[in-house]
């Protein structure tokens, strides 16, 4: 595992995509979605430019990130002849580039690859760190394979297209990773959140973001330790996402009523300043609103999510607390129901 890769981080960078990377000596093989295609097809075809091998378009819903994308894939490569000196360009959220990524990991026993994200939550996370994934009926990510990307283009003028809704789901995972790993990035963004999602401008805590997941991931690539801090606010957010379908709530939204159940809980048990955890919690708010209405601590759904995530993670596994911004601990014996009761009271505190 390779897990710094290049990086070329600027608005308008699409452009010189062919002069950004030292590429192999082949073609370029571009996978990309529908709506991507739609919004900024022209303008990923024309970076690319003579070098285009062929182009498929994946359905990008969290529901098709299956083998059977991946399959759809290996065909099309393939048919269109591709050789071990050329590789694949992952254009899209991070529904494409897990899927593209895990294609070029077995493709020919493994080909070089090019993340050139679309969404601001594939900038900020999908596409750093080398990990590719797509979901199986047990569970989401269960197969996949860490294989780096030999190059990663971040151009925020890609985001102008974007939902909001998947803006603000981005900006969660930005400032998750301040939280762990960058307490003065982390007090700049506390207050600024509701901001950059007006504005849509989070160029600088998204590169702050990024060099703090490139410096967790170069440390432990593979994740038997240290990389577990990145998921702060996961257990319960993937708790609720599970209970909403992938379809309900954003993986930001969800990742937000996790953060702030996560802050509650670190005051209490890390030793995380409480005034600090009630801002924390104030700032997620908006972003929280609509899952921690919809996630009824009481519904066994939720339970039974938790239950699958404590049973899957044996001891490797622990919960993430915050000591201080910067500061994460892992703690090993949070079980569901101090989640469920974070959230009640998160719930109490959010919805009035
Ligand atoms: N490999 C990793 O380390 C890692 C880390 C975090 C998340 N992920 C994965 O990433 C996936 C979520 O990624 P996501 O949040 O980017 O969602 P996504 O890929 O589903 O994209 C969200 C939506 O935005 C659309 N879209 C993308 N770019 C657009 C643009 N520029 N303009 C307009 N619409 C655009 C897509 O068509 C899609 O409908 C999950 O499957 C998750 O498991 C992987
Ligand atoms: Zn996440």
């Amino acid at each position: 595992v390779t897990p710094d890769s290049p990086l070329r981080f600027g608005r308008g960078g699409l452009a010189e995509f062919a002069g950004s990377f030292e590429y192999p000596g082949g073609r370029a093989f571009l996978v990309t979605s529908e709506e991507v295609a739609r919004v900024h097809g022209a303008a990923i075809r024309g970076a690319i430019g003579s070098r285009l091998l062929a182009e498929i378009r994946i359905d990008d819903r969290e529901e098709k990130k299956t083998l059977a994308a991946v399959a759809s894939i290996l065909d099309r490569a393939v048919e269109a002849g591709l050789r071990r000196d050329d590789f694949v360009v992952a254009f899209g959220g991070g529904v494409v580039s897990d899927v593209a990524g895990f294609a070029a990991a077995v493709l020919l026993r493994g080909i070089q690859w090019y993340a050139v994200p679309t969404t601001l939550l594939a900038m900020a996370d999908a596409s750093i760190g080398g990990k590719t994934a797509v979901d199986h009926p047990a569970g989401k990510n269960l197969i996949g394979a860490f294989h780096s990307p030999s190059g990663v283009l971040i151009d925020p003028d890609l985001l102008d297209t974007l939902p909001d809704r998947q803006f603000r789901s981005g900006l969660v995972e930005i400032y998750k990773a301040l939280l762990v790993g960058d307490a003065k990035g982390a007090e700049a963004f506390l207050g600024g959140l509701e901001a950059a999602a007006r504005s849509r401008d989070a160029d600088a805590p998204l590169l702050a973001a990024i060099r703090v997941k490139e410096a967790i991931v170069g440390r432990d690539p593979l994740e038997r330790g240290e990389r577990r801090v990145l998921n702060f606010g996961h257990t319960l957010g993937h708790a609720i996402e599970a209970f909403g379908g992938y379809r309900r709530f954003t993986h930001g939204e969800a990742v937000a009523v996790g953060m702030a159940v996560a802050g509650v809980l670190s005051a209490e048990r890390a030793g995380l300043d409480a005034a600090l955890a009630s801002e924390i919690r104030r700032e997620l708010a908006a972003f929280a609103k609509d899952a921690v209405e919809g996630a009824d601590p009481a519904s066994p759904a939720i339970l039974r999510a938790l239950d699958l995530d404590k049973k899957a993670s044996s001891r490797g596994r622990a919960a993430v607390l915050l000591k201080a911004p910067g500061k994460p601990v892992l703690v090993e014996d949070l079980g569901p129901e101090s989640w469920l009761e974070g959230l009640r009271r998160v719930r109490d505190g959010i919805v009035l």
